[in-house]
């Protein structure tokens, strides 16, 4: 039941979309992907894949098809599409920060042929209304596939009816709630798990706990607010959850965790799964006096100790998921004192090169790779025709060319985001091109598909 429905709702899209608009051109959901290095669960074989309709056809050693448009993909590694679970498209009040297009943009130049949307929008996502709303949207502008986190609610009533909708998760924000729920009530927040979990939708959640308020301010310098926002705040979050969380039947996935002790609770716990930023992975507070508002996001960076841990305890296999939390803002908004920037930085066109770099230095093995940011996302959250590249499977395809060498440089962001704390960083391994749904929506450095190449994802459930 999980997600047999997502693949039906990719079905009627694509259906409707046949029938009310001649302009698309069917066959362009057809290719060959000739000669790469395909990834086949454990390694690679050299081989041809045929996409038909969106859907693999065949993966074989040989494939003659003159009839197909090919894509000459000799000396590229062929990887299931990304996942990224963990993204802010912002658009409809905050497209001035990021629309569906300029954020799936960076999606698709970033190797990303999913991603998962959060809810802390204007309007934010906390109704099946409003979901609906956002999915009308983002069918018009999304180069990739994408779903929806909604906002976790107290009713059971709109928790089932967003669950109707296709929401991917019920997200809990603890510094804030993003629709109303009593968040400083144990017994609130296991009656939300408890609806969550009578529907099947996890609960993914924001885990740094600022009720207690340690909020001290020790100045307006960016070091001052990220210290602030200590250590402590996640642990007692973490703590706190996984209490509660015993009570019920549900799945909890943890967002954004910065300490290698939540990421080893979490991985000894049942139905709960861990998530890591490329960003607490490989830097550190001491950025933030020469970057400032560049590396302010939430959680803050942490101490060398800390991230050199979260790093260590990722390689070694403690997370589920590496997801990019890419949190478009204005420049013009961040470039303030500190108290008055709001935290967040892009990452979508990042966090693939950022990590091959990793693979190409040998720290981390590709296997790796493709189960944090392919694998272990498409199970956490139902998505059973992707993350491989077999018969049957959705023809989302990223090709990766993993010798080249590269620079990150903000300024060719495809996001509206033209900052990252990353800017200047070497990197080794780049995006040759991205295929969503049998499509080429990027290719060396443009984005060659129109808006609206994407689908709409909902996660199943019927009622
Ligand atoms: C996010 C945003 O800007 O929406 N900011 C951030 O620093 N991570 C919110 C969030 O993910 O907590
Ligand atoms: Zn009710
Ligand atoms: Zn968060
Ligand atoms: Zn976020």
């Amino acid at each position: 039941m999980e997600s047999s429905s997502v693949r039906t709702a990719q079905k009627n899209l694509a259906r409707s979309k046949k029938r009310t608009d001649t302009a698309v051109d069917l066959d362009d959901r057809n290719i060959l992907v000739k000669d790469a290095d395909i990834w086949n669960g454990r390694d690679f074989t050299r081989g041809s894949i045929l996409i038909e309709e969106g859907r693999i056809k065949r993966v074989t050693r040989r494939i003659t098809d003159l009839s197909v448009r090919t894509i000459d993909a000799s000396g590229l590694k062929a990887l299931p599409g990304l996942i990224d679970v963990h993204v802010h498209l912002r658009d409809m009040g905050l497209s001035y920060k990021e629309d569906f297009a300029t954020g799936t943009a960076a999606a698709a130049a970033g190797g990303f042929t999913t991603v998962l949307d959060m809810p802390n929008t204007l309007p934010p996502t906390d109704s099946a209304r409003r979901l609906i709303e956002k999915q009308k949207v983002a069918a018009q502008k999304t180069y990739v596939n994408v779903g929806f986190h909604a906002a976790a609610v107290s009713d059971s009533h709109d928790i089932e009816s967003l669950a109707v909708a296709g929401a991917f998760s019920l997200k809990l924000y603890l510094p804030k709630p993003i629709a109303p729920l009593d968040i400083e009530s144990d017994h609130a927040i296991e009656k939300m798990m408890r609806g969550a979990g009578r529907v099947e939708t996890p609960v993914t959640v924001h885990a740094e706990d600022l009720v207690a308020g340690e909020n001290s301010s020790h100045g307006d310098s960016f070091e001052a607010v990220a210290e602030a926002r200590s250590p402590i705040l996640e642990t007692r979050a973490v703590d706190r959850l996984l209490r509660i969380q015993k009570k019920v039947r549900c799945k909890v996935h943890y967002c954004h965790l910065t300490l290698s002790s939540s990421l080893r609770k979490v991985r000894s716990s049942t139905s709960t799964t861990s998530e890591v930023t490329p960003h607490h992975l490989l830097l550190s507070k001491k950025l933030l006096s020469s970057l400032g508002w560049k590396a302010w996001m939430v959680p803050p960076l942490r101490s060398e100790e800390t991230m050199r841990s979260l790093l260590n305890s990722t390689l070694s296999g403690l997370s589920s998921v590496i997801a990019s939390d890419h949190a478009p803002h204005t420049i013009k908004e961040k470039d303030q004192s500190a108290s008055s920037s709001p935290p967040g930085v892009p990452g979508l066109e990042t966090t693939l090169p950022l990590m091959l770099t990793l693979v190409n230095r040998q720290q981390m093995d590709l296997s790796l790779l493709v189960k944090l940011l392919c694998e272990n996302p498409a199970r956490i959250f139902g998505l059973k025709s992707k993350a491989k590249l077999r018969r049957g499977a959705d023809g989302d395809v990223v090709l990766v060319d993993l010798k080249r060498k590269s620079r990150v440089d903000s300024s060719k962001f495809f996001s509206k985001a033209k900052f990252s704390p990353f800017d200047g960083v070497k990197t080794q391994g780049a995006v040759h091109s991205t295929i969503v749904g049998g499509r080429v929506v990027y290719r060396e450095g443009a984005v060659v598909a129109g808006e609206g190449s994407g689908f709409v994802l909902r996660r199943g459930f019927s009622g």
